[in-house]
């Protein structure tokens, strides 16, 4: 079984209600066979956003909490997540890194609660640019993807997006021979380690746009993107879903 392709939409700390119009005009204009979508909006947003969508692209959180339940003001639990109608949940995102200082370790408890409760988690790995400077870069992906996946991860229940921090928002990307270079890494190293670590969807993430979708889809072991600000709008967004479908 080939990886599913995904077309996957951060809305990060961006919607409101009336943004979900964005989300009619993707659902008459832009949905193709053969490709998934997934928005991952703000925690406010996933319940209408479920609702409003049926089925017809799946929906995530943006993070989730390591425990069921309890003492946690301001989080939500991925048992919650999926009560509200998301079948994903992001994790490990760079932001979250950075803003919230989360560890592998969390990002790892992370993930096994989104897996207990049913969801798909999508992990983020990537470095920053003082790093890919240094030359790090693979040590630092080798390190995220043994750090925050967990010994529960299947080809089912987990994708891996690489998101280079330095390309995040900033119109910058990674030449294709970089991306190349990465995702062959991520793919050996789940394959080492997973019975089907082959199929585990991999997502290039960074200053994806209708201008440089296709490109970057053409790169082997690229199975979709996790998009941010180019999610928002369907009219950019659907381009995005065309060219990987
Ligand atoms: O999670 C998606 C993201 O970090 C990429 O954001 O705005 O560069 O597409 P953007």
């Amino acid at each position: 079984m080939a990886p599913r392709k995904l077309a996957a939409g951060n809305w990060k700390m961006n919607g409101t209600l009336a943004s979900l119009a964005e989300i009619d005009q993707l659902l008459s204009d832009h949905l193709a066979p053969g490709c998934d979508v997934l928005i991952c909006p703000p925690a406010t947003l996933v319940h209408a956003l479920a609702a409003r969508t049926q089925g017809k692209i799946a929906v995530g959180g943006q993070d989730c909490h390591a425990k069921t339940s309890g003492a946690h003001t301001g989080d939500i639990a991925a048992a919650q997540l999926q009560d509200a109608g998301a079948s994903h949940a992001i994790l490990g995102h760079s932001e979250r890194r950075t803003d919230h200082a989360e560890t592998d370790e969390q990002v790892r408890g992370k993930a096994v609660a989104a897996h207990e409760a049913g969801l798909v988690a999508v992990i983020c790995v990537g470095e920053t640019e003082a790093q890919r400077d240094a030359g790090q870069t693979l040590d630092v992906i080798s390190a995220q993807l043994a750090g925050s996946v967990p010994d529960c991860a299947t080809a089912a229940n987990t994708v891996i997006a690489y998101e280079p921090v330095w390309a995040i928002g900033t119109g910058r990307t990674p030449t294709n021979d970089q991306i190349a270079e990465v995702h062959a890494l991520m793919r050996d190293r789940l394959s080492a380690r997973f019975d089907d670590g082959a199929d585990i969807a991999l997502l290039y993430g960074g200053s994806v746009k209708p201008g440089n979708a296709a490109e970057i889809f053409a790169i082997p072991h690229v199975n979709g993107a996790l998009v941010g600000g180019a999610s928002l709008k369907a009219q950019d967004f659907g381009p995005i879903i065309a060219a990987l479908a």
